[in-house]
């Protein structure tokens, strides 16, 4: 048999577009490795001009592929009409190509915005998006050549069926990123939210247990450990040849003799340790740690001085109402997490209060104030939308969420070192960025407050050597952007022997 023997005027083999599509994919699999986590600090203006249109974009290949899964069903369904072929192979193009700037601009948006570094969700989302339109160029491929072999379009339709699934799942977390993962649910009537598992008490992961049922070691008393303390009082990490990870480990105690006396705070080690003064050098924990906070010692002190029992419940206390405030007040820690500690962060969702004066701000200032993730209390706030428009007056409604930001983007606008005075309250800032405004060394003072800060950025300000080279002290600090400022060559060498660990950006 020869080639003229084939029934239908024969189409060239679609090489061309396969090795562009599989190109294209590689490509677009190799950006994230190559662009590294977000960075958020050095970005052009344009990488965020350009990451603005994720929104606009992505919607093109969710219509155009719903549409090829209605005609591709429409042609298995209902063989008899004609068009039994399904979709011709433009869509597929078009869907494909569109899917591809959807992710590309997708990926200068997770780039451009600082509140997007760590996120978990928007890791997902980008990986998501990632992942379909892959599938779609390889979708597209298979559609090529079913058409250029009149093959079986069985193959390319599964591999359709599976890239808009990935769609479904890489949308909704899309969607949950942007309006909150309950956002379609919200209002929807009571049996439905019930059927989806959506209910409020039941929706946070790690919900915070009815005060009923909370056993106080391990659901009051081991997490405040745990964010303080367990970091360096672990297996492999012991100092002091103690570990406070497990009860039994606690009681134990260390070189110098038990961790606690159950009864009596007074004599408990950890307790005399943590209640030393800031400047004794075995105060606990040690200089440069977040130090512990009144609250969690008066909880910490109320359960030892009450018998130290691991397993006793709450409600068979007798507590008195100053220690049931403390221990309200362990909650809002908590959920406001300390920056150094993974796990508690996420412990427990935003309260109403703090809902609903995020709410508040937004409406003053759109898209600049956000949750960190849907389950945390923690908050990200960034002027860059409002610029020149920003300055002093304009940062004080913030006062009321400022203990939960984490994130504070202020460059270039109008603020001074009066704002940045103002931010002592906000003890969990791990990032701050000041580029281009018209703060001075007077602003390094706050900053010194923020043991929780490891990126500061503070390019094209009025800060000298005198101010910056007093950050030495910031025990956590990671990165230091320092460009076009007067600050000296010798100065940020003696900074950077003082922190080895610390990147220290200055353009030159
Ligand atoms: C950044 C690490 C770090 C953190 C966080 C930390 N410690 Fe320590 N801890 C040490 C080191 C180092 C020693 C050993 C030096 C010393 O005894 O002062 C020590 C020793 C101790 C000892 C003495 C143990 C013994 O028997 O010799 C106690 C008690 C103690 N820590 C309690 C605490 C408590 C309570 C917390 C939390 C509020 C805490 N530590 C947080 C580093 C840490």
């Amino acid at each position: 048999m020869t080639h003229q023997d084939h029934p239908t005027p024969r189409r060239g083999k679609p090489w061309a577009l396969t090795l562009f599509g599989f190109a294209a994919a590689g490509g677009l699999i190799a950006m994230p490795f190559l662009a590294g986590p977000p960075d958020g600090e050095k970005i052009p203006d344009i990488v965020r001009f350009l990451g603005h249109f994720h929104p606009v974009v992505l919607h093109l290949p969710i219509g155009v592929f719903a549409l090829i899964l209605f005609q591709e069903l429409g042609a298995i369904l209902g063989k008899r009409g004609g068009e039994s072929g399904g979709t011709p192979l433009f869509p597929l193009f078009f869907g494909a190509a569109s899917a591809i700037v959807a992710v590309l601009a997708g990926f200068l948006l997770y780039h451009g915005e600082v509140q997007f570094r760590g996120n978990s969700l928007a890791d997902r989302h980008l990986w998501g998006g990632l992942i379909f339109a892959v599938a779609a160029v390889v979708t597209f491929i298979l559609k090529a050549w079913t058409v250029a072999l009149n093959g079986n379009p069985a193959f390319y339709r599964l591999l359709l069926f599976a890239s808009v699934g990935v769609m479904g799942f890489a949308s909704h977390d899309g969607a949950s990123l942007t309006h909150g993962e309950d956002y379609l649910t919200e209002y929807a009537p009571e049996p439905i939210r019930s059927l989806l598992g959506t209910d409020k008490p039941e929706a946070a992961p790690a919900p915070v247990k009815a005060t009923g049922e909370q056993v106080v070691y391990a659901d009051i008393v081991a997490p405040i450990l745990e964010r303080r303390c367990v970091q360096c009082h672990k297996e492999g990490k012991s100092k002091g040849k103690f570990r406070m990870d497990t009860y039994e480990f606690l009681v134990k105690g260390g070189k110098e003799g038990p961790g606690l006396e159950p009864g009596n705070a007074a004599e408990s080690n950890i307790l005399i340790r943590m209640n030393l003064p800031m400047d004794d050098e075995e105060h606990m924990p040690p200089e440069g740690k977040p130090d512990i906070e009144d609250p969690e010692i008066a909880v910490l002190t109320w359960w030892i001085d009450n018998g130290a029992d691991p397993k006793k419940l709450l409600p068979a206390f007798d507590v008195p109402a100053p220690i049931k405030a403390a221990i309200a007040k362990v909650a809002v820690i908590a959920s406001a997490g300390v920056a150094e500690s993974a796990a508690p962060a996420h412990f427990s969702g935003p309260d109403e209060a703090l809902k609903s004066s995020v709410a508040g701000l937004s409406k003053q200032f759109p898209g600049a104030l956000t949750f960190e993730s849907q389950q945390s209390a923690l908050l990200t706030f960034t002027a860059v939308s409002l610029r020149g428009n920003f300055d002093d007056a304009g940062f004080n409604p913030l006062a009321p969420v400022l203990p939960h930001l984490v994130t504070v983007d202020l460059s270039a606008t109008k603020i001074t070192d009066q704002t940045v005075s103002k931010l002592s309250s906000a003890t969990h800032l791990r990032l701050i960025r000041l580029s281009e405004t018209g703060v001075t060394d007077a602003a390094i003072d706050t900053l010194l407050k923020l043991p929780s800060l490891e990126s500061i950025n503070l390019y094209g300000t009025k800060v000298t050597d005198a101010g910056v080279s007093r950050l030495s002290t910031l025990p956590n600090l990671k990165r230091l952007y320092l460009w076009q400022t007067a600050v000296t060559p010798a100065a940020v060498k003696t900074l950077k022997e003082k922190l080895p660990d610390c990147e220290i950006i200055t353009g030159a």
